[in-house]
């Protein structure tokens, strides 16, 4: 038996778990951590369409309402890349070798860069609805912080004057993508 006011994200991802998890404090969030449900295939070419693979297949095996994120970092310098590809940017599922890469790619390009957050929310009746939110910020040379995950570390924002990497999570979560998608989700009144 489920509490009533339990939640499904379909995420394996430690890091947008705990995201989620202090950004929906009334909810007691379950996800694919709590299954044995295989890797799910995300074989779209943007954020919704992925975000939507990743809810639909979900809902679908648990007859349950279920939310996806589908995120990444978009740099203006590389043309929108790592973008979709953002948690398997260097091929190793490592975040440090993907800051790496990055960093090596980025040198003596625009810098400029934001996180973008899809949330899909799925319905077993079908239904379906997106929720999109962005930060903007910069790519810094040396990473700097040690809390966060993925890209945090080399994501410099003015606001506070310190990467993602070197913000609290309750600091992270007053301006992330994350934490705009789900305010979005929450004002939409559709939970
Ligand atoms: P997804 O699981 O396909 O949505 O991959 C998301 C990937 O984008 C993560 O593995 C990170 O590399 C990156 N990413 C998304 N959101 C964040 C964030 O809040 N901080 C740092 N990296 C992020």
């Amino acid at each position: 038996m489920h509490k009533r006011n339990s939640l499904f994200i379909a995420t394996r991802n430690k890091g947008k778990l705990k995201d989620f998890k202090s950004l929906l404090p009334k909810y007691h969030i379950r996800s694919l951590l709590d299954t044995d449900i295989p890797e799910i295939e995300e074989t779209g070419t943007n954020f919704q369409e992925n975000s939507l693979i990743k809810a639909k297949t979900i809902s679908n095996l648990l007859n349950t309402t279920v939310i996806a994120d589908d995120s990444g970092l978009v740099c203006e310098g590389l043309d929108g890349e790592p973008g979709v590809y953002s948690a398997r940017y260097a091929g190793t599922n490592s975040d440090e070798d993907n800051n790496k890469l990055l960093l090596k790619k980025i040198k003596d390009k625009n810098r400029d860069a934001e996180f973008v957050a899809c949330i899909c929310l799925y319905f077993p009746s079908g239904d379906y609805y997106f929720f999109l939110g962005k930060v903007k910020g910069e790519i810094i040379d040396t990473p700097k912080g040690n809390n966060g995950f993925g890209y945090d570390p080399i994501f410099y924002v003015k606001e506070f004057d310190k990467t993602f990497g070197e913000l609290t999570l309750k600091e992270k979560n007053t301006i992330s993508h994350r934490k705009k998608a789900i305010q979005k989700l929450i004002e939409s009144s559709l939970l």
